[in-house]
């Protein structure tokens, strides 16, 4: 046993993106576990009581050396991947780390924040998108996933519906689209103009907006569909959107009769720009 003024607390506040509250808690139960398992020290999660999606996690360690072997432990850095995926994470009271370790912590979790906006990270580290990973979450969805039975929701079928909405008064060429996120939801979208011909948005980037903007971050595949004989590929501003959101996305086109080829977007738009230019 350490002696009790070798022992230390850290306390992170952890600000978790609406409806990820239960896949914070299992992350949590997890890394108490592994604290308790590798004798770190232990855990434990307060809840905010005025903000619904805060959470405090206070960790004693069981010496310095404990925390640092636990933060350089790699079942560790797997789990707190996984949570910058879906929570803010900010250090409140630090007990152990020296100067120089707070700062490679800070790097690294600034690092992981900016992959996490961009989507980033699946382009560079296949960080949380790991089919093991994936596997784990999309079984707690329930009839929701999709990674254990590919082809079970047919994304194509959901593209062809979403055609049927497409606002397409000058043109009259309707596009519809069906984005898969990484849980195994579809979010659709189809092209809407307008008088100024100018503000038009495509099908794609609707489809990728509404998902962004209802908090999903992570995205498998995207199927575009008109009804045209040649398919129709993303213009070049959803490429653009599409990788900076999804990374390699696979692009399904087809028409509305069969499909018509699978690509993935990193051919489709080699030498991208993206975060990593800035
Ligand atoms: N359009 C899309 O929605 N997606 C594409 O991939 C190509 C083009 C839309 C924009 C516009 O409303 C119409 O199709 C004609 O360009």
């Amino acid at each position: 046993m350490p002696s009790s003024d070798n022992r230390r607390l850290s306390v992170t506040r952890v600000d978790v993106s609406k409806g990820h509250e239960a896949e914070f808690h299992a992350i949590a139960t997890q890394f108490a576990a592994i604290l308790l398992k590798k004798e770190y020290g232990r855990s434990v999660v307060v809840a905010d009581e005025a903000e619904p999606s805060r959470f405090y996690s206070v960790h004693h360690w069981n010496g310095v050396a404990s925390a640092e072997l636990c933060h350089g432990d790699p079942e560790v850095q797997a789990l707190t991947a996984r949570l910058y995926q879906i929570a803010r994470v900010t250090y409140v009271v630090n007990g152990v780390r020296r100067p120089e370790m707070m700062k490679l912590l800070e790097d690294r979790r600034a690092r992981v924040e900016a992959d996490r906006r961009t989507g980033f990270d699946r382009r560079r580290k296949n960080i949380g998108r790991t089919e093991g990973d994936r596997r784990k979450s999309d079984r707690r969805l329930g009839p929701r996933r999709l990674r254990d039975r590919p082809g079970e929701v047919d994304l194509i079928a959901a593209a062809r519906r979403a055609r049927e909405h497409a606002d397409a008064a000058f043109s009259h060429f309707k596009v519809g689209a069906a984005l898969e996120t990484a849980d195994g939801e579809v979010i659709t979208g189809c092209n809407i103009e307008n008088a100024t011909y100018g503000l038009t948005i495509c099908a794609e980037r609707v489809a990728m907006f509404k998902a962004i903007s209802e908090g999903h971050r992570a995205f498998l595949r995207i199927a575009i569909v008109a009804d045209t004989e040649a398919p129709t590929p993303p213009c070049g501003a959803c490429r653009q959107i599409l990788w900076e959101f999804g990374g390699d996305l696979e692009i399904l086109l087809a028409n509305l009769q069969a499909p018509k080829g699978s690509y993935r977007l990193k051919d489709l738009l080699p030498l991208p720009f993206d975060a990593r230019l800035l």
